[in-house]
């Protein structure tokens, strides 16, 4: 083996990793770089014949320089299991791992919550960083095609830009208490980064736009064309062609406006999502009988509200993770109703 060694596609090292069957081998052929996979010696089901031809084919490649890949039996999935159930913050998901068919019921749990294509995502992702660590311990070159770090080093140059975005917000709504206080930005903000987290977006730019989306509501500030978020974005010197996203995605948020139409972008899409699902839930109930009450909305106004918009709001999600987090808020706003129509003795 004096010539050079090819380099693998590690997506293909992914797939491999992700759909090998219990009795194939997946190995990497230095000649060409491809991941191809051979019948093992090890499938019982099979002839000796067969089973001895395989193991001959197999001890060929080795000669070769070709490298087996981890068969299934070494991969564990039960630690990436476990990551994603900490990260997903559903305890369920660890009460039913354990014992026989543990992966089955996690998976039937996951399903249950929505969590299922999330986690088969979050499964790959762990499998890409199986891959590269695989191919620096066997001194296999890699032509890394699987995005999952990328733009890491960016996220952090744009740390201080995003700490302005907040400070700046925080200034604007200073003193206000009436559900558009600072806090309202802080949490479509929050909500905003988890849904960007599974989205392929710009975080720069779901980041800037959740912070400023309500730096020039009409119902607090008299600004034309979004003045407010143009200026602090211009002060920061922030690329024209960002700002003009950043913008494009605070124009999709209005309900009003944009009824029935979706946001053209994936930034813009979130942070309607993020804000939305700030009117909604728990936090949705405190804010509009907080602004109806500072409104001079009567109890049963702001009930209507609740009809006329918000409980229109869970069908018009854009994102899967915010359909998710909205179904669990819708429920909550209806057994609220119902509730307060049992006690008041309303809608009787
Ligand atoms: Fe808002």
């Amino acid at each position: 083996m004096s010539e050079e060694k090819k380099p693998a596609l590690l997506s293909k090292i992914v797939s491999a990793l992700d759909v090998m069957y219990g009795f194939d081998v997946a190995y990497y052929n230095p000649e060409n770089g491809e991941i191809m996979t051979e019948t093992s010696p090890d499938d019982m089901l099979l002839d000796l014949e067969v089973r001895d031809n395989a193991e001959e084919r197999l001890e060929e490649l080795i000669d070769r320089g070709c490298i087996l890949l981890p068969r299934e039996y070494d991969l564990d999935d039960t630690p990436i299991v476990i990551s994603f159930a900490e990260k997903a913050g559903e305890p369920e998901l660890l009460e039913v791992f354990h014992g026989r068919g543990k992966f089955r019921a996690f998976k039937d749990a996951a399903r249950r919550l929505g969590l299922i294509e999330d986690y088969y995502a979050y499964r790959l992702g762990q499998l890409a960083v199986i891959a590269r660590e695989w191919c620096q311990n066997n001194d296999v070159p890699y032509i890394d095609d699987v995005a999952d770090n990328a733009g890491e080093e960016e996220d952090k140059a744009d740390d201080a830009l995003i700490d302005a975005a907040r400070k700046y917000a925080e200034s604007l709504f200073a003193g206000r208490s009436d559900g558009h206080a600072f806090d309202h930005t802080e949490r479509v903000y929050r909500n905003a980064m988890k849904i960007a987290e599974k989205e392929k977006c710009d975080r720069t730019v779901v980041a800037l736009a959740a912070l400023l989306h309500d730096a020039d509501d009409p119902k607090l500030f008299d600004t034309k064309d979004k003045a407010n978020a143009r200026e602090f974005l211009c002060s920061q010197e922030v690329d024209a062609e960002i700002s003009e996203r950043v913008i494009a995605a605070v124009n999709s948020v209005s309900f009003r406006k944009n009824r029935g139409k979706k946001p053209d972008t994936i930034e813009g899409m979130i942070v309607q999502d993020a804000d939305r699902l700030d009117a909604i839930g728990a936090v949705g109930i405190a804010r509009t009988f907080s602004y109806g009450g500072a409104n001079g909305r009567s109890l049963y106004e702001s009930v209507r509200h609740f009809h006329e918009k918000l409980l229109l709001l869970r069908d018009m999600m854009n994102t899967r993770t915010a359909k998710r987090i909205a179904e669990r808020r819708h429920e909550f706003m209806l057994e609220f109703l119902s509730e307060l129509e049992s006690e008041t003795g309303a809608g009787k």
